[in-house]
């Protein structure tokens, strides 16, 4: 018999792309790359409070697990969202190490193998990977529109990032309550990951989504919210119509209790952190608005490239005017000139003259970056 590999892996293609590959060559010759793709907070020369001896607490020496986490770190996670003038009770929450664990638990929860979740495009390009490990098929809306459009009989679930990763959008009141009147007329769950909630260009205040008739599940974590992506700690908020909440949370807590994955020392250090957060997110918010306004003082100067300003997140999309083909022009912008960028298919942008920079990236770098990028259309 030959051996059998899950089906999850049918459609998976382990070959490098060209890009990948001429990243390695350009890295394997020690030539510089100006790598304006930088994501990793913590490795962007970004300068944090001291915090790691909020890990070293006697409370850690031992182990008492709750499937939905420490009630303390819950409670100061409730409290973060009464500052946001939401109410949010610690009984609501649940605990995961990661916004990628809190997808896949909520894909077990919701769906079969074979069942579809609609997700906006462009968006977060990991989703699909956390879907179709669950046996999952994404399918995309690229606007309220077109979203009827996609519902299917197997269509369980509406994902949302909000603030977008990668185009910063965030949804008007009007279009909010018009998701949750879908949600709830289709019978369907809606997912939201507000990761990049606390970091808005226009308003101050992201609202929660609530639904009285169906259920709605707010994910977010410190990955983002603090910067620190290395304690693996995230939540999942259940909001919804009281009995099949009860079920959700039946059903979750049963989930999370099969993997007690958040570790006690992250926990421990939570309610600390998120108290001295601002000590976090001041050092990300200005290293965002420094890019921001390099990328505004270039773009004057520079008409043939147009950023397509954000409403809040760490990325933002340009459109490089005249360029044909996003994978060649990445491809050429690294081999001539040594910037990385990523083109705009890897986030599912159907225009071909798109690529998406990080605002994390250290300020120099980000300016050089751009300066080498721009030649391109002269
Ligand atoms: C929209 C979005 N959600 C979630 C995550 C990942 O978060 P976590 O580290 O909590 O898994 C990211 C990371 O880039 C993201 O962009």
């Amino acid at each position: 018999m030959p051996f059998h590999f899950s089906d999850r892996w049918q459609d998976s293609d382990p070959t490098p792309n060209a890009l990948t590959e001429a990243i390695a060559a350009r890295k394997k010759s020690g030539q510089p790359i100006f790598d304006l793709t930088a994501s990793n907070p913590t490795q962007c020369g970004i300068v944090y409070p001291d915090w790691t001896s909020l890990l070293n607490q006697s409370s850690v020496q031992t182990y008492d697990p709750h499937p939905q986490g420490n009630l303390k770190a819950r409670e100061a996670i409730a409290q973060y969202y009464a500052e946001r003038s939401e109410r949010v009770a610690p009984y609501d929450l649940f605990l995961t190490a990661g916004t990628s664990e809190g997808y896949a638990h909520l894909f077990k929860l919701l769906c079969d193998p074979g069942d579809e979740v609609l997700v906006s495009s462009p968006s977060y390009p990991l989703l699909e990977t956390l879907a179709s490990l669950e046996g999952i098929q994404i399918r995309s809306y690229f606007d309220l529109k077109s979203l009827k459009a996609n519902l299917t009989e197997r269509t369980r679930a509406i994902f949302l990032v909000q603030p977008n990763n990668p185009t910063g959008h965030v949804l008007s009141k009007n279009d909010a309550d018009y998701l949750v009147h879908i949600a709830e007329e289709k019978g369907l769950a809606l997912v939201v990951d507000e990761v990049f909630a606390d970091f808005l260009y226009n308003s101050n205040i992201l609202p929660l989504l609530h639904s009285k008739k169906s259920l709605v599940f707010t994910l977010n974590g410190l990955s983002k919210l603090l910067g620190l992506p290395q304690l693996k700690l995230a939540w999942i908020h259940v909001d919804g119509e009281t009995s099949l909440k009860a079920r959700a949370k039946k059903h979750l807590e049963w989930i999370c209790d099969a993997y007690l994955s958040v570790s006690t020392a992250s926990q421990a250090a939570c309610p600390e952190l998120l108290e001295r957060r601002l000590d976090f997110q001041i050092p990300i918010q200005e290293r965002l608005e420094t890019n921001l306004s390099t990328l505004r003082e270039v773009a004057k100067a520079n008409p043939q490239i147009e950023p397509l300003w954000p409403q809040g997140g760490w990325c933002i999309p340009v459109r490089c005017k005249g360029v044909e083909d996003d994978e060649a022009f990445a491809l050429e912008l690294l081999e001539k000139h040594g910037v990385l960028v990523h083109p705009g298919y890897f986030f599912d942008f159907e225009e071909e003259d798109v690529v998406v920079l990080s605002l994390l990236i250290e300020p120099t770098v980000f300016r050089e970056g751009l300066a080498r990028l721009l030649p391109f259309g002269k």
